[in-house]
């Protein structure tokens, strides 16, 4: 297992990579995201990055840190509500028009609500828009840049390892909706979505993974969703609970380590790379991760489910994806996830 320290020197050998990375980051305007791109602008050798938000204002001082962390880097802010398929095309088409390949998609919109299901104006979930549906739709819009990449990776911080039993019928979790159901379905059609696309898009890396706990300002902003009854155990959570639990979190600092290293180590290569070099070599000691699917000669799928340590995960939830393989429900949950886009597309339509 890699250890911090690993990870830092890993990193450090961004500077000596050839210069001129080019990266999306949607979910960088603060915790898991503005670590990772911290860390990222901090080691790439005179990269350019895209950075999605909502607010431009809101993000100045990051942006102002990110030029004095790599003079030499290009931060774009793209302004916009990103919990719309209708936004991530735009989003998608400007930086086609803009760039000739695409090498990093790193993904970690998201918040907890305890207020229930709540629709964008395209009819989905917003949780689940923001953990699924815009993810997926971004880097399915930006294949073709991908692709065009060296060495293409997605990385999406949810909850990889952590899948689960989900209603296949309702994976829009219209019916009976809580918080834990939106997010084990939003993380079980990760995993199974990143395997459907791997199939046919075998240069990229596809990353999914649970952060672990990390010190952000989630936990706080889910008390702020509370609502009647629970308006002052959510109170009292925020001044006690909260500031405990979080003595044993990760920062955000080394949090940004690790998506740095998930995002640019050679320890998790693609299907079929295009080229030996797949990333920063392994640290001595460290071993490929093991991807989701591996066939009988040895060649894994490309995918990664990993832990916080980004490790491959091997748990209970190995026979829940093995009977979804086996069923072909990867491929149901795409065909869902496209008509879904389609509503949503319509939906704009007059
Ligand atoms: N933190 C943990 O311990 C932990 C553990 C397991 C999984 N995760 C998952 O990791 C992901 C990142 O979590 P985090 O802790 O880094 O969260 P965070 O600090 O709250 O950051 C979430 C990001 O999503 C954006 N966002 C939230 N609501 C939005 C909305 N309605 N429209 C557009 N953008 C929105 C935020 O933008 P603004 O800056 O504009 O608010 C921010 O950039 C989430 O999916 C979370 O569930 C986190």
């Amino acid at each position: 297992m890699v250890n911090i320290k690993a990870v830092r020197k890993s990193n450090s050998g961004l500077k000596a990579r050839p210069s001129g990375m080019v990266a999306l980051f949607v979910g960088s305007t603060s915790g898991i995201g503005k670590g990772s791109v911290m860390q990222f602008a901090k080691y790439a050798n005179a990269p350019k990055v895209y950075i999605v938000g909502r607010s431009k204002t809101a993000a100045t001082a990051l942006l102002n840190e990110l030029e004095r962390l790599n003079p030499q880097g290009t931060f774009v802010f793209i302004e916009t509500d990103i919990c719309l398929i209708k936004n991530a095309d735009i989003v998608s088409d400007l930086i086609a028009t803009k760039e000739r390949k695409l090498d990093l998609i790193f993904l970690s919109t998201g918040f907890l609500s305890g207020a229930g299901r709540q629709e964008t104006s395209e009819g989905i979930d917003t949780l689940c828009a923001l953990s699924y549906y815009v993810r997926l739709r971004l880097i399915y819009k930006l294949l073709p840049l991908l692709s065009a990449s060296p060495h293409p990776r997605v990385v999406s911080i949810l909850a990889g390892g952590s899948e689960r039993d989900i209603d296949i019928e309702d994976l829009q979790v219209r019916k009976d909706y809580t918080l834990i159901k939106a997010i084990r379905t939003c993380t079980t059609q990760t995993t199974l979505a990143f395997e459907e696309l791997a199939k046919s898009y075998p240069t990229i890396t596809f990353c999914h993974v649970h952060p672990g706990f990390v010190v952000t300002g989630i936990l706080n902003k889910f008390t702020h969703t509370a609502k009647g009854m629970w308006t002052l155990p959510a109170t009292l959570a925020r001044w006690t609970f909260i500031p405990v639990v979080q003595l044993f979190g990760r920062s955000i600092e080394d949090a940004g380590e690790w998506g740095a290293f998930v995002s640019t180590s050679a320890k998790y290569p693609p299907a079929k790379p295009k080229q030996k070099d797949v990333g920063i070599a392994l640290t001595e000691g460290d071993t490929i991760a093991q991807s989701t699917v591996v066939n009988d000669d040895g060649q894994g799928n490309g995918v990664y489910r990993l832990n916080n340590y980004g490790e491959n995960v091997n748990n209970e939830c190995d026979a829940i994806l093995a009977n979804y393989r086996q069923n072909h429900v990867g491929e149901k949950i795409w065909e869902e996830t496209i008509s879904v886009w389609e509503r949503a597309t319509k939906r704009r339509e007059p």
